[in-house]
């Protein structure tokens, strides 16, 4: 048996991996499972970008290595992207890089600026991949507790009083997934404050700006953030194209070209077609983005209705393409949802799989049709 590296006793296979496994076999012995667990748009992206990434496959370039940092004309329309909806100015030659997938940048972010040993500010609740990427990296996580109280939002006090001696590095990710919760310009100056005060680099993951959210915001839109911040952005929930794996990663030159070094290490840039698509998908009137909410916020409506079958609680404020609903209080997130799944055939992510502060609550996707909330409603009443 040949014996595998020590940093994979580290991370466990990813919690959808393992559990779709489950749903899988549950859906060929012939159970009609719906599933409102993962948060893969089930809509199809925009018509032009479909165009642009089949009428590219000619092209005299199609099929040859492309650029590391990608392709100018990507670059500028992501310049573009943030200064229309963000009102931030990047330079597109040295301040943005594009990226197969936010999820790709947490690990060339983690590479290029952690060293064994390293501490690193992770949400709890928050997304699981900071989490496994840091201890895969040989760092050491240290959760951060969010909760409703304070809007799921960091307590700036708490943080203090840790030893932040060894930190290096904080995942912020708002609009916050799972919660939903948004945040303020009180809460984006804060963090940069705290970032500068310690000499940590905090890095906002934003890929859920655009979905049921008024109002998106950047965290380099903070004065003073260009020091200490990096944002990730990404067009998988933007504009349904998930499978796609474009995002970006923004910052300033020297943060930027860090990250490059370890990129360009690892892959040999992004297949042109994909750019084209990509390009086109960034240059999207507002009717994109009033479209698809309009079709999130029915879905939205839906859940509700199924969440309150379920006794749930949630907060309407909440944006964003997962619905988080509390439980009547005496029950446990994965026992309740193994319940579910096995009664009534429907598949909800439990919210432990976040982060112990995701005990009693579960999160419902809106990447499912009306149709089959309507059925879960059904089923569940
Ligand atoms: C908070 C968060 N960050 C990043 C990602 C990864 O997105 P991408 O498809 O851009 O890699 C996800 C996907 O579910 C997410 O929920």
């Amino acid at each position: 048996m040949i014996e595998v590296a020590n940093r994979l006793h580290t991370v466990e296979e990813y919690y959808f991996s393992r559990k779709l496994r489950e749903v899988n076999q549950m859906i060929a012995s012939g159970k009609p499972v719906i599933n409102l667990g993962i948060g893969s748009p089930d809509m199809q992206p925009p018509q032009k970008v479909v165009e642009a990434i089949s009428g590219s496959l000619q092209d005299a370039n199609a099929h040859k290595y492309q650029s590391y940092q990608g392709m100018p004309e990507l670059r500028e329309a992501m310049a573009s992207f943030y200064r229309e909806h963000f009102s931030v100015s990047l330079n597109p030659s040295s301040e943005i890089l594009p990226l197969m997938g936010s999820k790709e940048g947490i690990m060339h972010i983690s590479m290029a600026y952690l060293n064994e040993g390293d501490e690193v500010l992770i949400p709890n609740p928050g997304y699981p991949t900071y989490q496994s990427v840091t201890r895969l990296v040989g760092a050491e996580p240290v959760f951060y507790e969010l909760d409703a109280a304070n809007n799921w939002l960091p307590n700036i006090d708490e943080l203090e009083k840790l030893d932040l001696s060894k930190v290096k590095l904080m995942w912020v990710n708002y609009p916050h997934m799972p919660t939903g919760a948004q945040p303020s310009e009180i809460a984006f100056r804060g963090l940069v404050d705290f970032a500068k005060r310690h000499n940590i680099l905090i890095v906002n993951d934003n890929p859920y700006s655009f979905v049921l959210n008024d109002n998106p915001m950047s965290i380099l839109t903070v004065e003073g953030a260009e020091d200490v911040c990096l944002e990730l952005n990404s067009l998988s929930k933007t504009f349904n194209m998930a499978g796609w794996r474009v995002g970006m990663v923004l910052g300033n030159s020297t943060l930027i070209s860090n990250i490059l070094k370890v990129k360009s290490n690892m892959d040999s840039g992004m297949f042109y077609g994909i750019q084209k698509g990509a390009i086109e998908a960034l240059k999207c009137s507002k009717m994109w983005y009033v479209t698809l909410n309009s079709v999130y916020k029915r879905r939205r409506d839906l859940i509700w209705k199924l969440a309150d079958a379920l006794n749930c609680t949630y907060d309407k404020e909440a944006t964003g393409m997962f619905v988080w609903a509390k439980l009547p209080s005496h029950l446990k997130s994965e026992e309740f949802i193994d319940t579910i799944l096995k009664n009534n055939n429907i598949f909800i992510t439990p919210g432990t799989i976040f982060g112990t502060q995701g005990e009693g609550y579960i999160r419902f996707s809106l990447c499912a049709t009306a149709e089959d909330i309507e059925e879960c409603i059904a089923r569940v009443k």
